[in-house]
């Protein structure tokens, strides 16, 4: 859907703006070798790299073709002074009826640990719970990924539980976390996110 690509916001020094085709051959060359990518995907034959640009291909596209009203992948390129840092995500299966979010994010190495992690994350749910109505954000880390359950803990997600993976040739455990919209409303309300491009994709969003 055309307009979902206009969809830019801003907090701070940071832009998240829609991920475009044209962002594709900058993100995947950004993109840091830990970055855990869908192993679902049919990637590449050839060396490594090969196998992660085909994927953050296959990715967007898959996101893309499988998005529609109410159900949607939204990934947005995070930059500051025009430079790519990452990308962050949010997601949404059925919003009409269950009014909630889901997140995921990286960036390259030399921005972690700055804070940057949770500005971007609080940019995407100020646009689900500010602007989409949303009630609840959900989100999923591999237990020993600490940064992003520092994230959430940080943000005030609650934990939610803990599932068992396929994880490579074996299985590990994720840590599943929640934050309802009273938390959000109590701890981030007013929060100067600006959000640019949302008239047109409103009604398309929230269906
Ligand atoms: C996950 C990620 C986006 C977080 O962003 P970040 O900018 O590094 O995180 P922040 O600096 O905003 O830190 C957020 C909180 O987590 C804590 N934290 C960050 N890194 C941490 C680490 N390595 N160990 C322990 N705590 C950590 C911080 O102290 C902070 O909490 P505080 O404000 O209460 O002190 C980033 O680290 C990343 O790109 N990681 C690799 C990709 C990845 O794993 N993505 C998530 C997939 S689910």
């Amino acid at each position: 859907m055309q307009p979902l690509l206009h969809l830019q916001l801003t907090v701070d020094e940071l832009t998240l703006r829609a991920t475009t085709e044209a962002d594709l051959p900058a993100l995947a060359a950004t993109l840091p070798d830990d970055v855990e990518l869908n192993p679902a995907l049919p990637g590449a034959d050839g060396d490594a790299r090969l196998d992660r640009t085909a994927r953050v291909y296959q990715q967007y596209w898959r996101n893309r073709a499988d998005s529609r009203p109410g159900s949607w992948t939204l990934p947005f390129v995070v930059l500051r002074d025009g430079r790519i840092l990452g990308e962050q995500t949010l997601e949404a299966d059925d919003f009409g009826r269950l009014r909630t979010v889901e997140t995921a994010s990286w960036l390259v190495s030399g921005a972690r640990g700055k804070g940057i992690g949770k500005r971007m994350r609080l940019a995407v749910l100020s646009l689900a719970f500010d602007h989409l109505g949303a009630v609840v954000a959900e989100t999923e880390a591999w237990h020993h990924n600490t940064a992003s359950l520092g994230v959430s803990r940080s943000l005030g997600y609650l934990p939610n539980g803990v599932y068992r993976h396929l994880d490579g040739d074996g299985a590990d455990d994720m840590i599943r976390m929640r934050m309802p919209v009273e938390t959000w409303r109590q701890h981030h309300g007013g929060l100067g996110v600006e959000i640019d491009g949302l008239a047109e994709c409103l009604e398309w969003l929230t269906a």
